[in-house]
């Protein structure tokens, strides 16, 4: 479906692989089936709505390879991280090509199928150097990656069901339901915004500056599989509805749910970030500083720079790039150094610990640092 003046999906069609019926009692088939780990549950989802278009199913080993090392899949197309789903050597061995495996979840509930078109060797030394640049299982990215198969099954799927126990069902809109519903609301240009954490004053003044140049703005929260020690979804998304309520214009913001897992590939994730958000019709998308990083893996701006190594074509979607943003108490406002002579002294920064820290005690951190509502709804959800 093309809607007019929305941006083309990414690789130009948008993908739908759910067909069927779902089946929420166990499965019980006689086929070859395989229990899929909660990242590769989260993947089968995102391709299965088209959140992951181009992709069709899980990457054989042409894709995978281009992937690693161009950031391109063999189409050309950009791809940061390969889509797969691996099994031991042992299941692997079971199985043939031109089967049909049933992918179930946890509870063993048919979530769909892949038919198998290839197995090839996972190497995940090579995977986590060149999407993670590092093999530390430290990184919370490489550790799931290290619990992943041996060996990597590819080919199409065809899902009956992305998902049964569904969280925030009135924001799970698929990349059509917001596309469709952009153009009802007659936005043409889309800012999407990425976040893992509360909304606080800097995130507001990204989603409000980058709102100035689009007709509209989706707040986008990533709610799929998250490292222990991130803050629940569920708290968030309380946080989200009470700031928007507040300090948004209803008229000009969306809030809906991104059922993605997070890898914390810093660059190459802000990339996987970008193409997903194209797929639900955004236009433009926000990257701020150490986008999706974690530790000390990635340089403040590496997620900005990599856009500029794309080979050209290989994206649609413009991305908004913004430097440290923080309160400035000579210009009383929220500022970058882009914006505000003022030195480091004048600026309110708090790290996460010292928040978390705070928050634990039941301190409200600065208005200038996080709206009181929201600093309230977090100080309850630990006192749990
Ligand atoms: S992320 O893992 O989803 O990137 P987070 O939710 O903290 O983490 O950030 C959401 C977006 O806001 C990212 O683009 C990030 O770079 C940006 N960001 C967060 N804090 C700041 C800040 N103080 N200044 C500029 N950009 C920021």
């Amino acid at each position: 479906m093309s809607l007019h003046g929305i941006i083309p999906p990414h690789g130009g069609k948008l993908v739908n692989r759910v067909s069927g019926k779902a089946q929420p009692e166990p499965f019980s088939g006689s086929e070859s089936s395989i229990v899929l780990m909660e990242r590769q549950q989260c993947d089968l989802e995102m391709i299965a709505v088209g959140a992951m278009s181009p992709l069709t199913g899980f990457v054989g080993s042409k894709d995978y390879n281009s992937i690693c090392d161009n950031l391109t899949l063999t189409c050309g197309a950009a791809w940061p991280f390969p889509i797969t789903c691996s099994v031991d050597k042992g299941t692997a061995d079971g199985l043939k090509i031109g089967d049909k495996i049933a992918l179930l979840d946890d509870a063993k509930r048919l979530l769909g199928w892949l038919t198998l078109e290839e197995k090839y060797d996972h190497d995940k030394d090579k995977q986590a150097q060149s999407c993670f640049k590092t093999t530390e299982t430290a990184h919370p990215g490489v550790k799931v990656l290290m619990e992943e198969g041996d060996v990597c099954l590819a080919g199409p799927i065809d899902v009956v069901c992305p998902r049964y126990d569904v969280d925030f069902k009135e924001h799970r809109l698929t990349p059509e339901q917001t596309r469709k519903a952009f153009a009802d609301k007659g936005w043409k240009t889309v800012v999407g915004f990425q976040t893992r954490n509360p909304i606080h004053r800097a995130h507001e003044y990204l989603t409000k500056t980058a709102l100035e140049i689009c007709d509209g703005l989706l707040i986008h929260p990533l709610v799929g599989q998250t490292q222990p020690g991130d803050i629940p979804p569920d708290v968030r998304m309380n946080c989200y509805t009470t700031l928007i309520e507040k300090y948004y214009v209803a008229d000009r913001t969306m809030l809906t749910v991104l059922p993605a897992a997070m890898r914390y590939g810093g660059p190459r994730e802000a990339v996987m970030h970008a193409i997903l958000r194209q797929n639900y019709g955004c236009s433009h998308f926000i990257v701020g500083r150490d986008h999706a990083g974690v530790g000390s893996y990635y340089g403040t701006y590496d997620a900005q720079e990599i856009f500029n190594t794309l080979p050209d074509g290989a994206l649609s979607i413009t991305t908004l790039n913004f430097e440290h943003s923080a309160w400035c108490k000579q210009c009383e406002g929220m500022t970058s150094s882009k914006t505000c002579p003022h030195g480091p002294q004048e600026k309110i920064f708090l790290s996460g610990t010292k928040v978390r820290e705070m928050l634990a005690k039941g301190e409200k951190p600065p208005m200038e640092f996080s709206r009181p509502e929201v600093a309230d709804i977090l100080i309850a959800s630990m006192k749990g």
